[in-house]
């Protein structure tokens, strides 16, 4: 382990990178983005400035490209840890365009630890899924819960990219493995958000743009699951929240003695929320009606899953601080900035 402040944060300029390193910088951290704006732009880049106040610095480059990770590697001989956000993750994408899933987010990893290896950088922090779990047989669902088989090639990429850490970990890595459930909301000073690209597959984007006449009407997948309202169930996590539990990671990490660790957290807030009452909460917290229907189930999704957190609370003394509410208001303060509305 190298002891010094500089962290490697790879898909720095996406939704929960460039967030965590809003938040590295608040706790005296020292991020390096590194991001091929393949599903990003320059608009959280420039961001995270102006809540911090500091320039960030920023490469442009592939994590698959290992002569280009060497470098930044060669350039910044006192990176510490590494928190890799960079990654596909569309899941209908990923059943569509499977081998392009496969080539980057498992050869990222793989470019990546072996850069680290040449470059004797230890600490890793893995953006995980609860997808990984599939349609858990318990819920809250714990990290001891068995990986069921992938719904999706995105998931797949999940279950092999903790495989290939778990046996990476055995050679000398620490690693730390997020496995996120549902990401929403936008930094509370309103200067970076979600930005998707296209036609949003997730509920939050898809219901701001509704709300901001982008898209017609919502469809919510469904209403006769086994489920109190018959919609599906999800644990929906603050950004802000998610990027804390990072720096959390980072310095639980660096305090572990071990020179071989893999371990993996659920990162959720415990609390399972249904479609229907988000949409209602969202209609709630932000005084106003959103266009939606009822139709039928998307197929590959999990009925109801959210996350047993004791986990993450225990070792890292992390814990949600940010309601749902929260979370709804602020992404539709972020929605209203990009689309142009007072
Ligand atoms: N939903 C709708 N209408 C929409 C979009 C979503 O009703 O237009 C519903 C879905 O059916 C689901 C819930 O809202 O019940 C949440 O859907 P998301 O697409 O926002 O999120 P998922 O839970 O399907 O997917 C998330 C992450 C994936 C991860 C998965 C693991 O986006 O990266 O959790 O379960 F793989």
């Amino acid at each position: 382990m190298k002891d010094s402040k500089k962290i490697l944060v790879t898909g720095g300029a996406g939704f929960i990178g460039a967030h965590t390193a809003v938040e590295l910088i608040a706790a005296g951290f020292n991020p390096v983005i590194v991001d091929n704006l393949s599903a990003s732009d320059h608009t959280l880049l420039n961001g995270i400035p102006k809540i911090t106040g500091r320039p960030i610095e920023f490469i442009e480059g592939d994590c698959t490209d290992p002569v280009f990770i060497g470098n930044v590697f060669r350039q910044h001989s006192d990176i510490s840890a590494v928190m890799h956000f960079a990654a596909f993750k569309s899941v209908g994408e990923s059943v569509t365009q499977p081998l392009k899933y496969y080539r980057n987010n498992i050869d990222s990893l793989v470019t990546m630890l072996e850069c680290m290896k040449a470059s004797q950088v230890t600490d890793f922090i893995f953006s995980s899924s609860c997808t990984v779990y599939g349609q858990p047989d318990l819920i809250p669902v714990d990290e001891q819960a068995p990986f069921k088989y992938a719904e999706s090639p995105y998931g797949a990429t999940k279950q092999m990219g903790e495989r290939i850490l778990n046996d990476a970990a055995a050679s000398g890595f620490r690693v730390v493995s997020l496995r996120y459930f549902n990401p929403i909301g936008a930094h509370p000073g309103n200067e970076i958000g979600e930005i998707p690209i296209g036609t949003p597959n997730n509920l939050v984007p898809y219901i701001t743009q509704t709300a901001a006449g982008i898209r017609n009407s919502l469809t919510v997948f469904g209403n006769d699951y086994p489920t109190p309202d018959g919609s599906c169930l999800r644990d929906f996590i603050h950004v802000v929240d998610v990027a804390r539990a990072h720096v959390k990671a980072v310095e639980y990490l660096s305090a572990r003695k071990e020179e071989k660790l893999f371990e993996p957290f659920n990162l959720g807030t415990g609390i399972g929320v249904s479609v229907l009452e988000l949409i209602r909460t969202f209609e709630s917290v932000n005084n106003l009606k959103l266009n939606y229907t009822i139709g039928p189930r998307r197929p590959g999704d999990v009925v109801q899953v959210y996350a047993n957190a004791e986990k993450i609370q225990r070792a890292m003394n992390w814990k949600a601080t940010f309601s749902i509410a929260e979370a709804l208001q602020h992404a539709w303060a972020w929605q209203k900035k990009i689309s142009g509305i007072k």
